[in-house]
């Protein structure tokens, strides 16, 4: 039996079934000349089923029939989408030709499958060639590293050189996830990627800030699908990209309001933290194969205790903070040296050359903090001579980690930097000295 539409408003349509209800997730058609597909988000206690206008249309109208198509929301995966540009349901964004109905397909909408006991055989550090990640927030394959900061301070520029950068040396894959940012940037990310030969080794989904929020929020879904078909599949190692994460909460929050459900403390709505959480467990490492993951995180209103950034954050094993205020003194990238924190500064992990390098960088680099106050007050021929060197040495450390991008130089026509990880200790060692 057919159901029959009730209501719509906005996004949300309502479904009479009088028997035999839909699932959770489930698409149903609208039998319109569209055929419009919706997605079950919930049924109230009357039965009266509530389905998301999946792609806006507006022709649904009260009293059209609905049937169940049985299906859940799904991509294609597989190495045909190695080098496409894809939307949340699998749909061409590149202007090539569709993807053949022959090809596999994997639902978008599930729980993971993390194994929580999972520790790696070995770390494997990836080279990025950008001097103040390799050695504040060491790249290591199967773990996340979060990128977070206000509006304008360089997170997509980050991303890109990243992209750029390992996705040349690492043999795995990468995946990009463009996640309610500006469009343009979609096509300045695939234009970099073609310059530099890298579409064959990419995949990409996208959707950005024009799309309305259920596409928004199903994205990430769809690329955490495509990744983990990789991984458990092929056995594949994945370089996976996601600008930007905070969108996810976003386009979430936006769908809470529209569906009117009321929000919990913080503003946010109440099932959002759980679902941040299943997202980042797909996105882990397991016997099978490595999903390495770079997310950036939009700080609203630069506050960085927002309850949902610092649930995201607390998922990642490095974060690398930037700061309006770094940038502003024209230091790019504009990384926070004090703030920027990992877990896998380690002896075990980078080795004790490393580590107790990095020790000794971040007390000058706390010490420089202190120093400044008194320099502007006083000057800095009142300090002690020690004082003195420890503060010159600090300020060469500080103009040591500034890096230009490969990725900005047909923009400004500064050639790009890369220096490898023994490059950057020695350049370390060297000031120190
Ligand atoms: N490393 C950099 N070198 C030069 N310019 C940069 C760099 N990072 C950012 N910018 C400038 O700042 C702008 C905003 O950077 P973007 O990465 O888009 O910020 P966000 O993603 O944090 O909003 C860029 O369009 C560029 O003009
Ligand atoms: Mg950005």
């Amino acid at each position: 039996m057919a159901g029959i539409v009730e209501s719509v408003s906005e996004l949300i349509v309502s479904v009479f079934f009088d028997e035999n209800l839909p699932k959770i997730n489930e698409l149903l058609i609208v039998q319109n000349d569209q055929k419009t597909e919706l997605i079950v988000d919930h049924i109230d206690q009357n039965g009266l089923v509530y389905g998301l206008n999946i792609r806006n249309d507006l022709t649904i109208s009260r009293g059209q029939k609905v049937k169940r198509s049985k299906k859940f929301p799904d991509i294609p995966v597989g190495e045909q989408i190695i080098g496409r540009v894809l939307g949340p349901f699998g749909d061409p964004l590149d202007g090539l030709e569709p993807i053949s109905d022959q090809v596999k397909r994997d639902n978008i909408i599930k729980l993971p499958t993390k194994n929580t006991e999972f520790v790696p055989k070995k770390t494997e550090i990836l080279e990025t060639g950008i001097k103040v990640i390799d050695f504040f927030t060491p790249f290591v394959k199967g773990r996340k590293i979060g990128i977070i900061g206000g509006a304008g301070v360089g997170k997509t520029v980050l991303t890109m050189e990243l992209i750029n950068n390992v996705a040349k040396i690492d043999k795995g894959l990468a995946m990009f996830c463009g996640m309610g940012e500006r469009i343009r940037e979609g096509h300045e990310l695939w234009e970099t990627l073609k310059d530099n030969d890298l579409l064959k080794n990419t995949s990409m989904f996208f959707a950005q800030t024009n799309e309305n929020p259920i596409q928004r929020s199903l994205i990430g879904m769809a690329a955490a699908t495509a990744a983990e078909y990789f991984r458990d599949e092929l056995s594949r190692d994945i370089l996976f990209f996601a600008d930007n994460m905070y969108r996810y909460v976003q386009a979430k929050n936006e769908l809470s309001s529209i569906l009117n459900q009321v929000p919990n403390e913080g503003g946010y709505g109440s099932t959002l933290f759980s679902d941040i959480k299943i997202l980042e467990d797909r996105l882990s490492s397991n016997d099978n194969g490595s999903i390495t993951s770079v997310q950036t995180i939009y700080i609203p209103a630069d506050d960085i205790t927002d309850p949902a950034v610092q649930l995201i954050q607390n998922e990642m094993d490095s974060v690398i903070v930037l700061s309006r205020k770094v940038a502003e003194q024209g230091i790019r990238p504009a990384v926070d040296l004090n703030l920027t924190t990992s877990s896998l500064l380690t002896p075990e992990v980078v080795g004790e050359r490393h580590y107790l390098l990095s020790i000794e960088v971040s007390s000058l680099l706390k010490k420089y903090q202190s120093l400044k106050n008194i320099v502007a007050i006083i000057g800095e021929n009142e300090l002690s001579p020690k004082d003195r060197s420890d503060f010159q040495k600090a300020l060469k450390l500080i103009n040591n980690f500034r890096h230009n991008m490969n990725v900005m130089t047909k923009l400004t026509g500064v050639k790009g930097d890369y220096f490898t990880r023994e490059q950057t200790l020695k350049s370390i060692e060297e000031i120190l000295i």
